[in-house]
């Protein structure tokens, strides 16, 4: 199935928040990089969970069960998006942030400062303080950084490759840049990874929403991504191998469990958050099929349909990215706007793709007066950020202006943010 116009008319209607904001003002929401809107079925499967099953886990009434349950059920969910294991692979936390700090200091245990930690040149904060800890406490000799093409935002596999060595711990890398949208070829670099024996970390923030993620087929050790990346609410979920969750060590409380993934988790965990995400995968399977009423079974069965659903939006987001960079028919994309610098992959049809993921500045305005100005005179909405990322900063500058597609949004949407650009550029000369 493709996501055709009909198809799409319904996808907005499965997001309450697609056409106007809270106001009543009819805008294109492209500020999705930094959270998306939230699909109806999430929100209601959270409010549901809120009022019924507000227990605490563990006993014989039925908000109590019902709490187990939701967890469980989140669990799976979560395990069939990521084609994962199984449930017992699935740990939640407050933020991905706070997961790659628990798994970073898990790991500290054994670490005794002669080894390395390499990221990609392109990593979010997130993905790289909990690594630079390890350094400051001493147990790690180095972070590095591998480098990317500043023109064309792509990872520099040599580079890569020559920053791996025997001493390399962990090989942790973002699935998608939040700033340049550039993908990370997860294959190759989960080759370089396994072949000194270093663990394979992936942060799938950004790119969750964009395309399919198969754990098992990636070869990861351990992967992240959060809820509101992902048409939920905030709350984040780390994949482990089975092997990981039990061999690790994380921070604990001694009563709490010794095994599984409640092992890993903080505190009382919120069981409307696993509603949630389950709302959402309930949503991306009912995009294969929005109408049938039979929904797949949990497990093998769900997770193709899972699959069908991420590679749906992969191909519809293709063509947006298309538009976005070369435009269509008489409208040119960004790649052609007179003073318009767009950062990050320009080739809208390499193999590996792009999320789309726009970063751009425009001559004679500063990042916050342009945002300020899609907003209030075209109701676009697009960020001006540093995206707590180091790529601005690569580029000689604070922030940028981004703007971000995600399969709701629609060509029109495109054409919106298009001409804006083109008028605002052809201001400049006046
Ligand atoms: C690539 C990437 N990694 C990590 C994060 C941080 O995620 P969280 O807010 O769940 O900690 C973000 C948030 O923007 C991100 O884009």
């Amino acid at each position: 199935m493709a996501i055709d116009s009909r198809l799409l008319m319904r996808i907005r209607r499965e997001f309450p928040a697609a056409e106007k904001d809270p106001s009543g003002r009819k805008r294109a929401f492209l500020d999705n990089g930094a959270g998306t809107l939230v699909t109806r079925r999430s929100a209601e499967a959270e409010a549901e969970a809120r009022i019924d099953w507000s227990a605490n886990v563990g006993n014989l009434f039925p908000e109590s069960v019902g709490a187990g349950e939701t967890i469980l059920e989140g669990r799976r969910a979560v395990a069939d998006l990521l084609r994962a294991e199984s449930p017992d692979t699935i740990i939640s936390g407050e933020s991905c942030t706070s997961l790659l700090f628990a798994l970073s200091y898990a790991l500290s245990r054994n670490l005794k400062g002669d080894s390395n930690v390499v990221l990609t040149g392109y990593e979010h904060y997130a993905n790289i303080n909990p690594w630079a800890e390890l350094g400051g406490m001493g147990l790690i000799s180095q972070l590095r950084l591998a480098k990317f093409d500043l023109d064309t935002g792509l990872l520099d596999h040599e580079d890569l490759k020559k920053q791996i060595d025997k001493n390399t711990k962990v090989v942790s890398v973002t699935a998608a840049s939040n700033v340049l949208g550039t993908r990370s070829d997860l294959k190759v670099i989960g080759k370089m990874a396994k072949e000194v024996g270093a663990l394979f970390v992936i942060d799938a923030v950004h790119h969750v929403a964009h395309g399919p993620t198969d754990v098992r087929k990636i070869g990861c050790d351990a992967l992240v991504f959060s809820g509101y990346k992902l048409f939920s609410r905030h709350g984040s979920y780390m994949y482990l191998t089975p092997e990981l969750v039990e061999k690790l060590h994380p921070y604990k409380v001694d009563p709490s469990p010794k095994h599984g993934p409640e092992k890993w988790e903080w505190g009382t965990r919120d069981q409307a958050m696993f509603a949630a995400i389950r709302g959402a995968v309930d949503y991306l399977v009912w995009l294969t099929n929005p109408n049938s009423k039979i929904p797949p079974k949990p497990g093998p069965q769900r997770a193709a349909k899972l699959r069908e659903a991420m590679e749906m939006i992969e191909d519809y987001e293709r063509e947006i990215t298309r538009i976005v960079l070369d435009g269509y028919g008489k409208i040119l994309g960004l790649r052609h706007i007179p003073g318009l610098t767009v950062f990050g992959p320009k080739d809208s049809a390499s193999r590996l793709g792009r999320d789309p993921t726009f970063s751009f500045k425009l001559a004679g305005y500063d990042d916050h007066g342009l945002s300020k100005i899609l907003w209030s005179k075209y109701a676009l909405a697009v960020g001006a950020e540093d995206y707590y990322s180091r790529v601005p900063a690569l580029y000689n500058t604070k922030t940028m202006c981004r703007a971000t597609f995600v399969h709701y949004n629609t060509r029109d949407e495109v054409f919106a943010l298009l001409n804006a650009l083109w008028q605002l550029s052809e201001k400049r000369k006046k």
